[in-house]
């Protein structure tokens, strides 16, 4: 089975340009149109948060413009750039068997499922997981007889980029706990936030992040602040077969540009 994985799409109000510069509904829009060719498709897409950069009606409206193209069924994560009213107002019908006021759901994919969790603080950029998630997580993981996928907006390791990195000891210790009592009906977690590929291995699962369709984050590991680049976007495929997770990262620009080598 193959789950395909964008992220962090930040989409502003029609007409305008994220942070003055970036065209994040052009990249979307491209991203669509790149998933919508894929063969063979994906079961779904799971966009792993900040759909919109303000969280107002307006962007929401715009992303769901942009994303009802897409041929696949979408599932929505909750980012610090998001905001649960609006998320629920654009969203509610998808997301059923949220842990209120939390959004956190379960979709089954093939013979998997995919849960869905909240790492939001709200009014702040900084994840939390508290023990009211965490027991919602061990109930669901409990009642399954299938394996879980696990999908956050931040990452649940180190990532290295000082400036975006939280204490993932401290905010993640009620999920690390859930994650030790199910970890062996667990395949893998991923993210997104970071606006990169990452992969590594954390509460001794594979974990990894997605790159942004929009503007990524500069690899630099030394950087006091804030700096983004505008290097290409990209997207990441989750193949799961016979409980094997396999990521593939992909660039979204000339993804469609594929050649026959031997007509050089
Ligand atoms: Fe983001
Ligand atoms: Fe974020």
């Amino acid at each position: 089975m193959l789950i395909a994985q964008i992220s962090d799409h930040h989409i502003v109000a029609p007409g305008a340009l994220a942070y003055g510069r970036i065209d994040s509904a052009a990249m979307l829009r491209h991203a669509v149109s790149v998933l919508n060719e894929l063969r063979p498709q994906p079961s779904l897409v799971i966009c792993s948060g900040d759909l919109i950069e303000n969280g107002t009606s307006e962007e929401y409206a715009h992303f769901k413009e942009i994303i009802g193209v897409l041929k696949m069924p979408f599932l929505p994560v909750m980012g610090n750039h998001d905001r649960r009213d609006e998320f629920l107002a654009a969203f509610g019908s998808q997301v059923q068997n949220s842990s209120e006021p939390f959004i956190q759901y379960v979709r089954p994919a093939g013979d998997i499922q995919i849960v869905i969790l909240d790492t939001v603080t709200e009014g702040s950029g900084r994840p939390s997981f508290c023990a009211d998630r965490a027991r919602w997580l061990d109930r669901i993981l409990g009642a399954s007889t299938c394996p879980s996928f696990l999908v956050t907006h931040h990452p649940v390791f180190p990532t290295g980029i000082e400036w975006m990195d939280e204490d993932t000891q401290e905010w993640t210790s009620f999920l690390s706990d859930v994650v030790d009592d199910h970890r062996s009906s667990i395949i893998g977690m991923t993210s997104g936030h970071i606006h990169r590929a990452i992969h590594t291995r954390t509460f001794d699962l594979a974990t990894s992040s997605c790159p942004s369709t929009a503007h990524q984050v500069a690899l630099d590991f030394e950087s006091p602040g804030p700096i983004f680049s505008q290097e290409a976007p990209g997207f990441q495929i989750h193949r799961i077969e016979s409980g094997r997770l396999t990521t593939y990262t992909a660039s979204l620009e000339r993804f469609l540009s594929g050649f026959d080598p031997r007509q050089a």
